[in-house]
């Protein structure tokens, strides 16, 4: 990756005695930046940014986010004009090599994805250690980290043609392993994927088509399906991302970093939101239970938050999420559910949070999670395999910050620093005298 940013002035910062001059740089949109590389070098001091509110690691081309505009952008294209007008898999080409392909490339690009979404057949057999009833996260974090033996030839890899080749055995073999891992809970035989299908067809007939019988895949449903995977592809600097950009930092394999990212995303601050959030649905149950679910929501000692509400960076409507209810509303329609009751409890719980004070205050809107859940059930998923679907859908975004930070000159292995505050030093003193 060519690096890009722009000089834009100085900042100085005045500390224990002396003045530091720190370059301050400016992207293509967005807060400049000061860059503070220098800092300990020059006057011996640290920065602290639990949580990274005000710190970026890196620089990079993929995803912009203005979460006061509520703006979200992929190698700058508007995410509400992709996922009304493109496919996951061109968007999996865009996010992958920076522009949109040509009618040849696209062709070129699915080919080499559907030569690619088989699994090793010995790979199958790992599912057999696990629980039936195992997490189908515990499941994927373990079968994607397990890839890594069956492709030893990427770790360190410098070739860009065989990290082009690793990039797209993620992006084709994650259905696979997530299908599994439905069937897997199931009890049910796994399905092999179908070359004549579409990417988002495929999963679904992977997930929901039985021996018995035959399965059409429903078009409304896998337009669902395909929007809800470029809602999920990539969100810049999230957890799981900077995890991923960390874990590979240090030049493990490339199918660890992802596996990594996989359990970063599990957690109910991140990618499990989804799940907790149809949960809360189903435990609010009827609309007139609403005025009282947000009470406790808003009294902090109950410990109860919105799930599906609010973002460390967008402080306006998740642009993802107005898609998403509109799909919901799609879905709902084409399966003859329109009166189903958790979208009429998630439509009165966003009514009332939105001019509440509490949540307007705060600028805590409905994101990307609010409304999926809702549409993952009535599609028949089982509610424990939403963040699996998030997962397969971002795997392309982990794959393109992590390329774009193994091309980047200017990156090191990931080590942050600390202020520590444990015992002073002091002599070890014998068990006996203890
Ligand atoms: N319900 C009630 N109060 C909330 C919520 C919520 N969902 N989110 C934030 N707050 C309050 C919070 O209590 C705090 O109040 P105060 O300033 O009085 O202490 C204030 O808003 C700021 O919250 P924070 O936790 O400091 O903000 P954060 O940026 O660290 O957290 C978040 C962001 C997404 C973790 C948080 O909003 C949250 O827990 N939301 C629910 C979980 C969720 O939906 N996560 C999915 C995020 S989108 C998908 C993805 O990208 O992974």
């Amino acid at each position: 990756m060519e690096n890009k940013v722009k000089d834009a002035g100085t900042a100085k910062l005045e500390v224990g005695g002396k003045t530091v001059s720190l370059p301050v740089y400016s992207g293509t949109h967005g807060p400049n930046v000061i860059d503070i590389r220098k800092l300990y070098a020059e006057v011996d001091h640290f920065t602290l940014d639990p949580g990274f509110t005000s710190t970026g690691s890196c620089e990079s081309q993929i995803t912009f986010i203005d979460g006061d505009e509520g703006i979200l952008l992929h190698r700058g294209y508007p995410i509400e004009q992709l996922a009304e007008k493109s496919s996951y898999l061109e968007l999996c080409y865009l996010l992958l090599n920076g522009e949109l392909p040509t009618k040849d490339e696209y062709e070129a690009f699915g080919k080499d994805v559907r030569q690619h979404t088989l699994l090793h057949t010995q790979q199958d057999r790992f599912f057999d250690g696990f629980r039936r009833d195992s997490h189908p996260m515990a499941m994927l974090t373990g079968a994607v980290g397990a890839m890594a033996a069956f492709y030893p030839g990427a770790m360190g890899n410098e070739d860009p043609e065989e990290r082009r080749r690793d990039s797209i055995r993620l992006v084709a073999k994650m259905p696979t392993i997530a299908a599994r891992c439905m069937k897997y809970n199931l009890g049910q035989k796994f399905v092999d994927p179908q070359n004549r299908l579409s990417y988002s067809e495929n999963f679904l007939n992977m997930c929901f088509s039985v021996s018995a019988e035959d399965y059409e895949v429903n078009p409304v449903l896998a337009r669902a399906m395909d929007r809800f995977f470029m809602l999920h592809a990539d969100h810049e600097q999230n957890a799981s991302t900077s995890t991923v950009r960390l874990v590979a930092s240090s030049g493990a394999h490339p199918f660890a970093a992802i596996a990594a990212g996989v359990a970063s995303l599990w957690g109910p601050s991140h990618g499990g939101a989804n799940e907790a959030a149809l949960r809360q649905l189903r435990e609010i149950g009827d609309i007139s239970n609403v005025p009282d679910f947000v009470k406790k929501v808003k009294d902090k000692s109950s410990g109860v938050r919105l799930m599906g509400f609010g973002h460390r960076v967008y402080k306006n409507y998740d642009p993802r999420a107005k898609v998403m209810q509109k799909t919901a509303h799609e879905v709902l329609d084409a399966l003859d559910l329109r009166d189903h009751p958790l979208l009429k409890v998630a439509m009165e719980l966003e009514r009332i949070a939105l001019q509440d004070e509490y949540f307007v205050a705060k600028k805590l809107y409905p994101n990307v999670d609010f409304y999926s859940g809702i549409i993952l059930e009535a599609m028949g998923f089982p509610t424990k395999m939403f963040t699996v679907l998030f997962a397969v859908a971002r795997t392309v975004g982990w794959v393109a910050q992590m390329n774009e930070m193994l091309e980047d000159p200017s990156q090191k292995i990931g080590r942050p620093r600390q202020i520590y505050t444990g015992a002073a030093m002091r002599d070890y003193t014998a068990m006996t005298s203890r």
